[in-house]
């Protein structure tokens, strides 16, 4: 039976808005200062057909400004070749998408052409080098202003590196000043490739490369101190199917080989040598939530999932008829690695949980909490506060809302970890309009939430900006 419930969040959204003042019950603090700004698709049809996966809509970057308790919201659909291709009735990619970009690479291998991704960056934002940038996992990112979030035409790197297919989860480091990110590069021998970009710059810094000759599907990898995890999981990219002609799409391309392991490559960020190889039953993950030293040891928690149904979950289809029950659970699940390559895994909360985050000063470092979006219950989505010391969680959950990814945001000054608050949106189905929810990040207690005028299609990814 389709959910009728889940429409909304699916369901296509025309109408822009420009810096729209938002009523608000309760209310956000007036040191709360700055922007979230987040990304995510906004329209499911192109050519005249619905897509077939969440993952391929028009990428619509939605912003909150923050200013002495008031909130201030935008959105926009990024002016690119895919929104172009949409508006002029043409079809556009699919996640898919990236199979033409992929077939393109493998093309300009043979020497054919030259890659030609899509520019649908749809996934997450960053600031680099004092610009807004729109990130997708193909190396075509867009920038944008961010008081009008007015598209500013392709990014470009001020480097020579050759990426087919680039994170779209850059972790900041503000320790050192950096974002991390991973890449791939495919060839007759395909690799990973580790980079850094400082901050002020446009540059990628290649520091390690890691052969393989079946690559992973990787999203998102664990930056703790001094090293860099790349998890490999059995969810592979079989390259040679690209050139099939019944490849529609970058999802066409993967393939589960349960008889795999999984494995864990643990890099120096100084060296770029792989410190320890280690092996893991087999899972997948697209999140890592966070890693740091620990006494020679390496901690790397993610969420896990038993196997690539996930991926296949996510498929629009499935979720109108379904709606989230078909998709499976996450786990959040800690991976000490030894520097002799033995693994310990223990799950540090038992519910389903995705899209984590956890406060910017404690990335890299040891940390007590994780926040997410959990999954568990029907019709609704919670957010949750995992205390990875105590093994405990406090939850807040609301009939018919659907909270998305949420974001920490620490008060200036703040001595203790969970001193901020937690920005989530929502999308409340019942009255068809979203939310900004805004909690305490200590006690999860609501203390205020602004009302959006229309509703906003579930979203990906975003990041908190200071002013
Ligand atoms: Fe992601």
């Amino acid at each position: 039976m389709a959910d009728a419930n889940f429409t909304p969040g699916f369901r296509s959204l025309d109408e822009e808005v420009t810096d729209r003042t938002l009523p608000v019950e309760g209310s956000f603090p007036p040191w709360l200062s700055g922007q979230l700004i987040r990304n995510g698709p906004a329209k499911f049809e192109g050519g005249g057909q619905r897509l077939t996966h969440w993952f391929d809509g028009l990428a619509m970057p939605r912003k909150y400004a923050f200013d002495g308790g008031e909130v201030r919201y935008t959105n926009r659909f990024l002016r690119t070749e895919s929104y172009e291709d949409a508006a002029a009735g043409r079809p556009i990619g699919q996640f898919a998408t990236g199979v033409g970009g992929l077939a393109k690479a493998l093309g300009w291998l043979r020497r054919l052409g030259p890659p030609e991704p899509t520019d649908n960056a749809n996934v997450h934002v960053a600031r680099l080098d004092g610009g807004f940038v729109a990130l997708t996992e193909v190396p075509k990112w867009v920038r944008f202003d961010s008081e009008t979030l007015a598209t500013r035409g392709e990014f470009t790197f001020q480097d020579l590196a050759t990426h087919h297919m680039i994170t779209a989860h850059l972790v900041e480091d503000p320790h050192r000043g950096e974002h991390v990110g991973h890449a791939l590069t495919f060839g007759r021998t395909h690799e990973y490739r580790l980079f850094r970009i400082p901050d002020g710059t446009r540059r990628r810094e290649e520091f390690a490369a890691i052969p393989t000759d079946s690559p992973a599907y990787v999203h998102s990898v664990g930056v703790s101190e001094d090293h860099v995890t790349l998890v490999e999981t059995p969810l592979r990219i079989d390259v040679l199917r690209a050139l099939s002609p019944f490849t529609e799409g970058f999802f066409d391309l993967l393939d589960w080989q349960s008889e795999r392991d999984t494995t864990f490559y643990v890099v120096s960020r100084d060296t770029g040598k792989v410190a320890v190889e280690a092996t893991a039953p087999p899972f997948f993950t697209f999140h890592t939530v966070n890693a740091f030293e620990d006494g020679g040891d390496v901690v790397v928690d993610l969420i896990a999932f038993e196997d690539d149904g996930v991926v296949t979950a996510l498929r629009l289809d499935d979720l109108a008829e379904q709606g989230f029950a078909g998709v499976p659970p996450g786990r959040l699940e800690r991976y000490r690695i030894a520097p002799d390559g033995t693994i310990e895994r223990r799950r540090l909360y038992d519910g389903g949980i995705e899209l984590p985050d956890v406060p910017r000063q404690v990335r890299t470092r040891p940390y007590r909490y994780a926040y997410g979006q959990s999954t568990d219950r029907e019709g609704a989505n919670e957010l949750v506060k995992v205390d990875t010391e105590r093994g405990t969680a406090r939850e807040f959950w609301e009939r018919e809302l659907y909270v998305e990814e949420p974001c920490v945001v620490s008060r200036p000054d703040a001595d203790a970890e969970d001193d901020g608050v937690v920005l989530a949106p929502a999308l409340d189905v019942a009255a068809e309009q979203s939310l900004l929810l805004c909690f305490d990040a200590a006690t999860l207690a609501e203390l205020g939430r602004a009302r959006v005028p229309h509703p906003i299609p579930f979203g990906f990814h975003g990041r908190f900006f200071g002013s």
